[in-house]
């Protein structure tokens, strides 16, 4: 899959939440490698608790994530300029020693483990420990070497980059630089657009026009003053490139520089960011929740609820007549009537609130959407035609959804690719009729078995997923969930198993993955 497909990487991401107690944390996601693509659904399962909405939402960057990385494509990373880029460049010698030292730590540790593996008189206990904490050192490695090497590309392996980065932080700067006076322009040019308009007005009815005139020939007069300045940053920003172009030019040939050169990447490190930084992505990534009732303001009425983030990202400047007639535009995409602008929640039945909330987030035009539970409150035929509108929706806008459900059938219905979450992990990722088609985890197997089918012959299947749901806070050593799995092994309860591509576009993380092909569910179809 090419990269200009991909909406989010997310490696090795972490979502702990303190407890009161201290040293305590729910680890309520804990290490998601996961690439979400543009305009597909990506559904998501797994029992309660296992972490779907801390995913979600740590996606939003609802909450800060407490390790990992994720890379969002949804916007250049040159129009965003995010502080971060700069901070890493300039002080590109700090993060250097900070690689070296975290690759110290991983090599000790893989060394330990080697070592302990050949001592007869340690514990398997011990040589276990030593390996998970090889593949923990491993990642938190990797992920501060992409910290680098996204940003600056084949001139890590530059011993002193003193030349190159002035050379790098020159092309950003001016390249943002760029994108910031088109966005100005852009914007002048509709105020410019809105004058003209009122002109026009006012003239068919014979009134004055000299204060727009006036400001008029002062919009007209600033966006000459811009598009001069823009000339000369393309001039600035055309040398910049010249001479980064001819300093990569004299490494050319080098198999690490173009090795290196091929990581280079222009994702938007979310968790780098600053929170005036997240703010203005914040539009980009919406969020429908489970509970239409509790997120909207009984006193606002619908056309104040979706106006309110149109004002706050400045879709528009005031609550005026465009603004109710492109209120008015999503309502009726959203299958409400127009008319209803002007009423209260509570004159709307639960269906239709849940679509004033699809309205609120669809207004922003976002990019990507978490459905959480979004259709779980509703009655089933309600629920249908809640998941069309979703589905026709991203069609028309080629959105890209995370869909959150507990109910197996739903999730099959609508999503392309289906991901099994459990104890804060993935366990298995793969396009949606696969998962249940060529189940390779014994925790996907178990919830499949707990589907009501129309097949009373597979009764014995539902006694698959015994005992509790360990706790998060000291989840089970190995693997998660050696402590249900009826395929459990010694090496289970000790390793942590490898999230794997075991088959092109399926993952796994088990040591022993099943392989023997299932029978089809017999999954309800959601349609009206
Ligand atoms: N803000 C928080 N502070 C502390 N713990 C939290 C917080 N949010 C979630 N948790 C804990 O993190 C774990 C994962 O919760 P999460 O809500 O993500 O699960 P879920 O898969 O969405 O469950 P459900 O299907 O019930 O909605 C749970 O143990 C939960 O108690
Ligand atoms: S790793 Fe072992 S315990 Fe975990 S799911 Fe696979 S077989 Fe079961
Ligand atoms: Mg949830």
């Amino acid at each position: 899959m090419s990269d200009d497909k991909i909406l989010f990487k997310i490696s090795n991401l972490k979502q702990h939440f303190p407890l009161k107690t201290k040293g305590l944390t729910v680890k309520a996601v804990n290490g998601v490698d996961v690439q979400i693509f543009r305009g597909e659904t990506l559904g998501l399962v797994g029992e309660s608790g296992c972490g779907k909405s801390t995913f979600g939402r740590v996606l939003l960057q609802l909450y800060r994530q407490t390790d990992g990385k994720t890379l969002y494509y949804g916007q250049s990373l040159e129009s965003l300029a995010p502080a971060y880029v700069k901070e890493t460049l300039v002080n590109l010698s700090k993060y250097k020693q900070r690689l070296a030292d975290l690759q110290k730590d991983y090599q000790d540790s893989a060394a330990l483990h080697e070592q302990l593996k050949e001592d007869d008189s340690q514990s398997v206990q011990a040589v276990y420990e030593a390996l998970n904490a090889s593949q923990e050192a491993e990642k938190r490695y990797r992920n501060a070497y992409l910290d680098i090497v996204q940003l600056i590309g084949g001139f890590i392996i530059v011993e002193d980059p003193s030349q190159i980065t002035p050379l790098l932080l020159d092309a950003f700067q001016q390249s943002s630089e760029q994108h910031r006076l088109q966005g100005l322009l852009s914007a002048l040019q509709l105020e410019v657009e809105e004058v003209q308009r009122s002109i026009r007005h006012a003239q068919k009815g014979n009134r004055s026009t000299g204060t727009k005139e006036r400001r008029l020939s002062q919009l007209q007069e600033k966006i000459r003053g811009i598009s001069a300045t823009q000339e000369r940053v393309a001039q600035d920003l055309a040398k910049a490139n010249r001479l980064l172009d001819d300093a990569r030019k004299e490494w050319s040939g080098n198999e690490e520089f173009e090795t290196h050169e091929r990581l280079r990447d222009n994702g938007i490190d979310l968790s780098r960011l600053t929170f005036s930084e997240i703010r203005v992505l914040r539009k980009d990534m919406q969020l429908i929740f489970q509970d239409p009732y509790s997120s909207l303001n009984p006193r606002m009425t619908v056309g104040q609820i979706i106006g309110e983030g149109l004002l706050a990202h400045r879709f528009f400047k005031r609550d005026g007549e465009e603004m109710q007639a492109y209120v008015m535009g999503v309502m009726e995409e959203c299958g409400l009537a127009p008319y209803m602008i002007h009423r209260y929640p509570h004159q709307f039945s639960g269906g239709q609130r849940q679509r004033i909330g699809i309205a609120r987030s669809l207004a922003l035009k976002p990019q990507f959407v978490v459905c959480d539970e979004a259709v779980s409150a509703l009655d089933v035929s309600i629920q249908a035609q809640i998941i069309n509108l979703l589905r026709d929706l991203k069609e028309k806008s080629n959105l890209t959804y995370l869909f959150i459900s507990h109910d197996l059938a739903v999730v099959k219905y609508i999503s392309d690719r289906i991901g099994v979450m459990y104890l804060g992990n993935f366990v298995e990722l793969a396009p949606a009729r696969m998962i249940f088609t060529d189940t390779l985890h014994p925790y996907t197997e178990a919830l499949l078995a707990a589907i009501p089918t129309t097949d009373r012959t597979d009764q014995g299947k539902m006694i698959l997923l015994e005992g509790d749901i360990p706790s998060p806070i000291k989840p089970p050593e190995g693997c998660k969930f050696h402590t249900r799995c009826r395929y459990k092994t010694e090496i289970c309860t000790h390793v942590v198993p490898l999230w794997r591509e075991l088959e092109a576009g399926h993952f796994v993380a088990c040591h022993h993955p099943l392989t023997r092909s299932k029978d089809v569910p017999d999954a309800v179809p959601t349609q009206d």
